[in-house]
């Protein structure tokens, strides 16, 4: 599983870079990915480049000029490289070692043609050897969408940018409903001066905004009715007692489907009386002060025709992207959002799925959470958690965006077949990954740990490796996209290959 190659004193490699292995005999060709690089020579004295550093230091000490020049040639390092497949007429994993002595080279944009049928149509960046960006679009493929996206990364190495980047590419190709939950504020216009948000990507037919906060732009107001919120989704936002949660099932009963408005309206007394003294006024109160914050953004309505629900759903089944902006809520109201709104998402599509014509016509729907760790910690109980486990059946995928997938329950990680997974600076998080990756990415340790904001690795059963991708700057890529309509046209650029051995 370990190949080890020679370069020559001053060649530059990179942990990352992808290489291929000349085969002498046949057509195929090995690619292989650096994992490691060390340093070496050829000598057969011990320690000889750590008595030749001392001589250095000597003679740099004595004000005299130490000689490379004249050791150069006994200097080399060597590449320490795993195997990731065998290029033929198809590509296939390595089952056999390359010979002795195979030249190795680098790639050029020819070898990668194999990657083409599995590159995706939601295009995100371009192919990274190390951190060279070839001319070669990457993305992941609509049919992952079911199967659950996870982006994951430390702050500040781009998990946002490529949100938008995947926003971008479902605004071009109108095939896939892509529902994005905005706590931050960051989507819609880009949150600071000088970023772009979904709103300059000049697609507004794509394009349906929901909002609590005022606008630049046409937005919707954000309305939920209190006859579409359960109490299971209020346990998914606050603890309550026994008691508690009795008085809202008998508040439930005897208020029918607008029994939270009636909660928040009427006064402790009134609701003690109409639920037949049964309560205590304290436990009233406690239910009462939790609601407050609900409505404290008119955000609960009474007619349900306000309810934005059915809009956001209908706009889904029409391949748009729908952008929630909460970012002026608490995390309750925020929260109760997601859930209840994924909750409408999933169980809409569950109900379409016996009518099979129709369910056939329905395109996969994409829900991004931010913070994604919140919600997906107990693997019972929360709506998030059934969709991970059921929605694959119906066309139904999460996209969760974390900094710290290592609280992510562990059974609910590995149902997220893609993962992006940009620089990770704690290992703990790393080894989540590891663990539920479908592709094997133990051997990635290294590169992850040298990301750049921006370079990520996609694992995805749906291609051959973990593919290494530089996610385009969402800013940068805009200002350069040609005329709506207008294709992009690849061009080849062979690298020349020299040195490798
Ligand atoms: N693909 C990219 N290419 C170049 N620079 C990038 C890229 N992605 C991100 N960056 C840089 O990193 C910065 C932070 O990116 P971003 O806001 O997407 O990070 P984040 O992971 O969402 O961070 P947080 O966890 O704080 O939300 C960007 O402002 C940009 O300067
Ligand atoms: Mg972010």
């Amino acid at each position: 599983m370990e190949t080890r190659f020679r370069m020559n004193f001053g060649e530059p490699l990179q942990v990352g870079e992808m290489l291929v292995v000349e085969n002498e005999t046949s057509e195929d060709r090995y690619l292989i990915r650096v994992m490691d690089i060390l340093h070496g020579a050829d000598s057969d004295e011990k320690d000889w480049l750590v008595t030749h550093a001392g001589q250095a230091l000597k003679q740099d000490a004595e004000m005299d000029v130490f000689d490379l020049e004249r050791i150069k040639g006994k200097l080399y390092c060597a590449g320490i490289s795993i195997p990731l497949g065998c290029i033929g007429t198809t590509f296939r994993k390595t089952k056999t070692i390359p010979h002795h002595f195979s030249k190795v080279r680098r790639t050029d944009i020819r070898d990668y043609e194999f990657l083409k049928e599995s590159l995706g149509d939601i295009q995100v960046g371009n192919l990274r050897s190390g951190d060279q960006v070839l001319d070669f679009p990457v993305g992941i493929t609509g049919q992952a969408i079911p199967h659950h996206i996870g982006i994951f990364a430390t702050t500040g190495m781009g998990k946002s940018n490529l949100m938008k980047n995947l926003a971008l590419s479902c605004m071009s190709i109108r095939r896939y409903g892509f529902l994005i939950l905005d706590p931050h504020g960051e989507y819609y216009d880009g949150g600071e001066a000088k970023k772009r948000g979904l709103k300059h990507a000049g697609r507004p037919d794509s394009l349906v905004v929901f909002s609590s906060r005022k606008l630049d732009g046409p937005y919707n107001s954000l309305f939920l009715a209190s006859s579409e919120i359960e109490i299971a989704d209020l346990q998914n936002l606050y603890e309550f007692t026994e008691p508690q949660k009795e008085c809202m099932q008998s508040a439930q009963y005897r208020y029918g489907e607008n029994w939270l408005v009636e909660l928040n309206d009427r006064s402790v007394a009134a609701i003690s009386k109409d639920l037949g003294e049964k309560y205590h006024e304290g436990t009233i109160n406690v239910i009462k002060r939790r609601l407050e914050n609900l409505f404290r953004l008119d955000l609960v309505t009474r007619d349900p025709k306000l309810s934005v629900t059915k809009n956001i759903i209908d706009s889904l089944h029409d391949c748009k992207v729908v952008l929630v902006d909460t970012s002026n809520m608490f995390e309750t109201e925020e929260l109760l959002i997601s859930t209840v709104l994924s909750r409408a998402i999933f169980e809409r599509n569950k109900e379409l799925y016996g009518d099979k014509e129709r369910f056939d016509r329905l395109p996969p729907v994409l829900i991004a959470l931010e913070e994604a760790q919140r919600v997906l910690t107990e693997a019972k109980g929360s709506i998030f958690a059934q969709i991970a486990r059921e929605g694959r059946k119906f066309k139904t995928g999460l996209c969760a965006v974390s900094q710290q997938p290592k609280l992510i329950d562990s059974e609910i990680i590995s149902q997220f077949n893609t993962l992006f997974v940009l620089g990770l600076a704690d290992r703990r998080d790393r080894d989540i990954l590891k663990n539920s990756a479908k592709q094997d990415i133990s051997q990635l340790e290294n590169e992850i740990q040298m990301l750049m904001p921006g370079e990520a690795l996609i694992a995805s059963p749906f291609t051959p490796f973990a593919v290494p991708v530089k996610i385009h700057l969402y800013e940068e890529y805009l200002s350069k996209l040609p005329a709506k309509g207008a294709e992009k046209v690849a061009s080849t650029r062979t690298v020349p290959d020299k040195g490798f051995y």
